[in-house]
Parts: C-alpha cells; sequence; structure tokens
C-alpha cells in the first residue's frame, strides 16, 4: 500500500481510518540505527509482517477505533519538499509548523523523516508525563551524530553506566557547590558589559555571540577553573569548533548519504566534522591532565585550601561508587565535553531569547530593571542570598523559555511498549519526540500562546498549571542536571545587563527565526539588538 493512501486514512476496500504509519523497510536503518519495529495503530493486517511484537504492543480494538487523533499532518514533508539528497527541509521550518499541526491534533502526531523513519511527536503534557517518566534510551537516529563529539556523557548514555554516572555527578550539582559560582557569572557578564562600554551608543550586537562567549566563559571558570580571555580575543578556536560542531550534526542528520559512515568520512563536511572534534578533545584532556599532574604534586591539606571552591572537574576527579572505582580518563573527557557543550550553549540561547523578548516589550524590562536595581543597591556583583529576590526577573526568564526552548525537541527509543493514560500504546522500538516546543505552544494547554506575559509564571497562575506543560529542563528521571546552575545564570546575567543597558530591537532587520540547531538558534542573519548605556 502507498503510504500516501495510509496518510489519507483510505483502506482500500474499508472505511476504517489508519491512524499512525510506522517505520517500514528496513527494519533496521541504512546506518545499523536499530530502527524500531514500529508504531502499532495500524488496523489489523497491516504490515504485520515487520513487527515481531505486534500481538503483545496491540492497543484494544475498541480504542484503536477511536478518532485517535494522531494523524501524519497534510503538509508533513517525508522527502517531497526537501531540498535534494535531504531528509526534509531545515528543522526550523517543521518546528514552527508543528505549532499549527497541534490545532488540529492535541496529543501527538506523526513526522516522516526521509523513507525510512517515522517519529510519533508528543506535546500534551499527559502525553509527555507518560514518556519523560520512564528512563528510555537516547533514540540513535538523534543523538548518534552526536557521539564521536560527546563520546559516553551523560547525554547520550543510558543504562547502568547513565544510572552510576548520574548518581556520581549529582553532588557537583548540590548548592553549596552552586553558590560560588554566582560570583563567577557576575565576573563574567561584567566583563562583557565593559566590552559592551567601548561600543558606540545604540550599536546593534548579535547577541547569540555575546552571550555564546559570556556562557563559555563561566562554564570554563566553573567546570574547569580555567580563567581565560576569550571574551576579549577577537576569535576562539574552542567556541568555533563547538559552533562547527552543532552545525554539522544537524546538516549530517538531514543529509541521506551522510549517514553512510564512510562516506561522510571522505566528504567535506565529514574533514572539517573530525577536526573540530580533534579540537574540542585535545583542548579538555590537556585540562584533565594539568589537573591531574597539579593534583599529585599537592599534599592532602593543600588540596583542600587550593582555592574557594570545588569545579566540576574537581567531582569528576574525585567521584567514587560505593566499591571505590572512580571514572576512567575517557569517561572524565567525555563529560567534560557534555557539560561544555550542554552547560554553554543552552544558557547562551536561554539568554538570547530572553533579551529578545524584553527588547520587544520595553514595559517588561522597565520593570525588570526596577527591580534589579532595588535589589542590587548600587551593587556590581549579584551574590547567592540576593537571587531569591529578583522575582520578576525570573518569571519574565521562564516565559522566555516557554516561548522559546534552548532545546525544542528530545528524542527517546522506547526500550518496552509505552501506554499513554488513554489506552493508545506505542510498541516497543519506536521512535518519540518530545517536541518541547510544540508543548509550549500548544493553544490546548496555552492560552494566547504567542504573548509574552511574564504573569503567567507568578505563583498564583502556576499553582494549578500540569506540571508537565512547562518543562525546559526536561522532566523525569532525565532532567536536566544543570537546571539551577543555568537559572542562577541568567537571572544573574539578566539583572546585571539591564542594571547598565537598555535594549531594543534592530529594526533594519527581520524579526529573527528560531532554528533548532540542536540548540535553538535565530535563522540568519541572526538575532540582532541595539544597546545603550543608560548613563548615555
Ligand atoms: C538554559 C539552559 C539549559 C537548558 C534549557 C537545558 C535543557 C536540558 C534538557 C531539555 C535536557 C534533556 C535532554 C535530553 O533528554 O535529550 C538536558 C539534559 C542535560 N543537561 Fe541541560 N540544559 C541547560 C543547561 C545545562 C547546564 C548549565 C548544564 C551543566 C552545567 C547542563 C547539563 C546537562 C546534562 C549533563 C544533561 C543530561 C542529563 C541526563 O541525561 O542525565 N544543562 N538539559
Amino acid at each position: 500500500m502507498l503510504r500516501s493512501q495510509l496518510e489519507k486514512g483510505a483502506l482500500p476496500g474499508s472505511s476504517r481510518t489508519i491512524f499512525l504509519h510506522f517505520r517500514a523497510w528496513p527494519p533496521r536503518g541504512p546506518v545499523g540505527h536499530p530502527a524500531a519495529t514500529g508504531l502499532f495503530w495500524g488496523p489489523v493486517g497491516t504490515r504485520q509482517k515487520f513487527s515481531s511484537d505486534l500481538n503483545s504492543t496491540r492497543a484494544p480494538r475498541t480504542k484503536r477505533r477511536r478518532d485517535l487523533n494522531v494523524r501524519t499532518p497534510r503538509g508533513t514533508p517525508p522527502v517531497a519538499g526537501s531540498p535534494p539528497g535531504q531528509l526534509g527541509p531545515e528543522g526550523g521550518e517543521l518546528m514552527l509548523k508543528g505549532v499549527g499541526w497541534a490545532d488540529d491534533y492535541k496529543y501527538a502526531h506523526l513526522i516522516h523523516i526521509g523513507p525510512f523513519l517515522t517519529t510519533c511527536a508528543v506535546y500534551h503534557p499527559d502525553y509527555v508525563r507518560a514518556v519523560m517518566a520512564r528512563s528510555d534510551k537516547k533514540d540513535e537516529f538523534a543523538y548518534g551524530f552526536l557521539r564521536p563529539w560527546l563520546g559516553d556523557g551523560l547525554l547520550t548514555t543510558a543504562g547502568p553506566k547513565w544510572f552510576r554516572n548520574r548518581r556520581l555527578l549529582t553532588p557537583g550539582f548540590h548548592f553549596e557547590i552552586l553558590k560560588p559560582y554566582v560570583r563567577l557569572f557576575s565576573e563574567s557578564t561584567n566583563v562583557m558589559l565593559s566590552n559592551w562600554e567601548d561600543l558606540t551608543a545604540g550599536s546593534s550586537i548579535d547577541v547569540f555571540h555575546h552571550m555564546g562567549l559570556m556562557t563559555l566563559d563561566s562554564m570554563l571558570k566553573c567546570a574547569l577553573s580555567q580563567h581565560t580571555d576569550c571574551q576579549t580575543r577577537k576569535t576562539n578556536d574552542y567556541i568555533a569548533a563547538v559552533y562547527d560542531l552543532a552545525d554539522l550534526t544537524m546538516k549530517r542528520g538531514r543529509t541521506i548519504s551522510h549517514r553512510i559512515d564512510l562516506i561522510y568520512a571522505m566528504s567535506s563536511d565529514g574533514r572539517k566534522y573530525r577536526k573540530a572534534c580533534k579540537l574540542v578533545h585535545e583542548y579538555a584532556e590537556r585540562i584533565i591532565a594539568e589537573r591531574k599532574e597539579a593534583l599529585m604534586q599537592r599534599d592532602g591539606e593543600e588540596r583542600a585550601n587550593r582555592k574557594k571552591y570545588l569545579d566540576f572537574l574537581d567531582i569528576l576527579l574525585e567521584a567514587k561508587d560505593e566499591d571505590g572505582n572512580g571514572l576512567t580518563d575517557a569517561e572524565i573527557r567525555d563529560e567534560v565535553d557534555t557539560f561544555m557543550f550542554e552547560g554553554h550553549d543552552t544558557t547562551a540561547s536561554g539568554l538570547s531569547w530572553t533579551l529578545h523578548c524584553l527588547a520587544r516589550h520595553p514595559g517588561h524590562q522597565e520593570k525588570c530593571r526596577k527591580e534589579a536595581q532595588e535589589v542590587l543597591k548600587g551593587r556590581t556583583e549579584v551574590t547567592w542570598d540576593l537571587l531569591p529576590s529578583l522575582k520578576y526577573i525570573t518569571m519574565s526568564v521562564k516565559e522566555a523559555l516557554r516561548l522559546f526552548p534552548p532545546v525544542p525537541m528530545i528524542f527517546r527509543q522506547l526500550e518496552s511498549p509505552l501506554t499513554f493514560p488513554d489506552g493508545r500504546i506505542i510498541a516497543k522500538g519506536a521512535s518519540v519526540n518530545i517536541s518541547t516546543h510544540t508543548l509550549h505552544h500548544n493553544s490546548h494547554v496555552w492560552e494566547n500562546h504567542t504573548e509574552y506575559d511574564p504573569l503567567r509564571f507568578s505563583p498564583e497562575n502556576s499553582k494549578d498549571r500540569h506540571p508537565y506543560a512547562f518543562i525546559p529542563f526536561a522532566a523525569g528521571p532525565r532532567n536536566c542536571i544543570g537546571q539551577h546552575f543555568a537559572m542562577n545564570e541568567l537571572k544573574t546575567a539578566v539583572a546585571l545587563i539591564l542594571r547598565r543597558f537598555s535594549l531594543t530591537p534592530d529594526d533594519t532587520l527581520p524579526e529573527p527565526i528560531p532554528v533548532p540547531k540542536l540548540i535553538l538558534r535565530a535563522k540568519k542573519p541572526g538575532l540582532f539588538l541595539k544597546i545603550k548605556p543608560l548613563s548615555a
């Protein structure tokens, strides 16, 4: 049967509706991806031969025949309409269309990625909770290409290794560890603001660039105690390599021929990727080796007093499981690479979009500024004890994370059948995409979802909210380990920026369009804002 027939819901000789398509042939993807056996809501007899476990996972007949409201929306680009040789259009288009599809399909729909892969996008809080309460592995289709870069770090690993390492790393995010970092965030933000002072009042700046450098500076200090001049140097090889790796990973995912390792390795993109990977790995290895060497040269007492705070590398080097085994050098490097990527790029995205929202809403910007001035009382540093007083800023940041979640999609591959609260079932092996962006814009969940309104996050407006309606940091066992770190940095930076500068949109440029490049960025030309010192 043709897929187009399936999508139209037409079964020859039958009036039954087919609600879900499934992974078809081959049952294993072209790059050895352990493709799912399928999503099995199709009617009896439909390509059952590809499903080994159909009987055990099929929903009761009555449920399957209800209006499941889960279909492939019209206009989903399978292959047609994609650039030649690519699996689909640039993610941004699909992501924005997803918001419209959610109006018609309240809970979930299918996305065909090329001829072989189908993923089920879920974006209703009840459905999202059903997926996130479990700790299924990450879908190799989406995360596999991160592996040469991030190895088996927390983000990409699964099973007992993930469980052990998550337990070993959790103490690194205890509030006592996080406390001294707030001063480091202030320090990095103030370096950035001093650079801005040198610009002409009213200059238009590339916000992602500045936030990327600033959060990298913070991450280098907090994770590795590296106090560099990365914000003042014109170019930074490391940050350029991280950007290249994110772009190339997304591009590889979309390019059919590049899914084959050998072809990719021989392509110019593949060579560029290898070079960038080598650079970031060598950077991490050098710092780890230097720290180990320094640790060996110090006696115990000196080690305890050597600096005012423990960084993540200290935690990684000193972590021991119940058998007294620590992390290997390779594991430490994977975690360092993961933190450096997850920890700076996501926060830079959150911060950039927050500033974008505040620049477009001068009223909210002014309220945040007033709060920052009242709380800081002329101080140039935010400290740990001041953070809870930044209430309006916290609400403004959260509302920006709702409209522009830095991680707009999360993929899982089901390790056992999944039953949604209404009885619908997805089979083991299926790919599920938790579409944070669509969830945060789901008109069945959020009233006036396009409107920027920080008061949505006031205590009274939040108290009856579904716990899975707002999940910029994911939720459940595989939630973001760095969420408090990130929120502290976002609040600190917003307070210090607004204390010294006013922000307005650059009207000479088109409205920035969000585009998922692993992290939510802005489509070219990017996100530009005009900055003006308040004293000017
Ligand atoms: C605004 C900033 C941030 C956002 C929006 C964010 C969001 C997320 C999300 C959605 C996930 C789940 C990803 C998935 O399951 O595929 C995640 C995981 C993770 N994040 Fe963050 N993150 C942020 C900042 C940070 C920071 C600052 C760090 C480290 C210092 C960090 C470290 C991690 C790690 C290690 C994981 C994997 C956790 C696991 O699977 O056990 N993130 N983050």
